[in-house]
């Protein structure tokens, strides 16, 4: 049996309609969760919520525990993740207020605790990553966007870079010449962590800004929060869809 876990990002702080019933504190081999973990049910299907930067405290996105996390999902019966991550948009579809299915990803990131393999298991942790997201998963959302008319570009490839800082005008050229359609903080190592950990894991990615150099808008937390505000009513919408089938 499919169990649902939502992993939420800036702007998801809890999941409207989610009538929760217990909250798990949960320890791992690798330390705390970002945060409790809300168990719930959205509709009649029983899911869990974990907000990925804790709440209240702000967690930045290179030092979130992301194996504590996905492995205390993980504890909890959960088989499918799906990720909610905000973003800002590199190629001229990517606007801000779309919402993106991504199906590729490169990771830009350094120095994040990206693995499960310790080096003392007989087996070496290949995983096959040729397709990081879930195609299943990934699958389902585009068929429950598709069917609820929720306007999505049904790819992108997301560009996650280390942060907490925004990227040079440079950085975003050079990251459209790699074939980047997105530029987030979040999605790696959580994508690859899952994969180890047997999850089927997707994300949607909510554009929250031109990415730096491409607009003449200052980039402030402030704007984006204001599109994130307008746009996380779609989000919830596709994952009570998807809970509900
Ligand atoms: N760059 C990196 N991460 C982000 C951005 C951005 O422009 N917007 C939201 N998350």
């Amino acid at each position: 049996m499919k169990v649902l876990g939502v992993i939420g990002g800036t702007g998801i702080d809890q999941l409207d309609g989610l009538q929760i019933v217990d909250n798990h504190a949960i320890e791992t081999p690798y330390g705390d969760p970002s945060r409790l973990i809300q168990e719930g049910r959205l509709g009649d299907t029983r899911l869990f919520f974990l907000q990925r930067h804790g709440s209240p405290r702000a967690i930045p996105p290179h030092l979130i525990n992301y194996r504590a996390n996905l492995w205390a999902l993980r504890s909890q019966g959960v088989t499918d993740i799906v990720a909610v991550n905000a973003v800002g948009g590199i190629t001229d579809a990517m606007r801000p207020g779309k919402l993106v299915i991504p199906d590729q990803l490169i990771d830009y990131t350094w120095g994040r605790e990206h693995t499960i393999d310790s080096g003392e298991n007989d087996t070496l942790m290949h995983i096959d990553f040729t397709e990081p997201y879930d195609r299943e998963l990934r699958q389902r959302l585009l068929d429950i966007a598709s069917g609820q008319a929720i306007a999505h570009a049904a790819a992108g490839v997301l560009g996650v870079k280390q942060g907490p800082r925004l990227e040079t005008a440079a950085e975003i050229r050079r990251m459209a010449n790699d074939g980047c359609d997105l530029v987030g903080m979040t999605g790696m190592p959580e994508a690859s962590l899952a994969r180890e950990m047997g999850l089927a894991y997707a994300s949607v990615c909510m554009v929250v800004n031109a990415a730096a150099g491409l607009d003449d808008a200052p980039l402030t937390l402030d704007a984006m929060r204001a599109t994130l505000q307008r746009e996380a009513a779609v989000v919830r919408q596709l994952l009570a869809a998807l809970a509900a089938t």
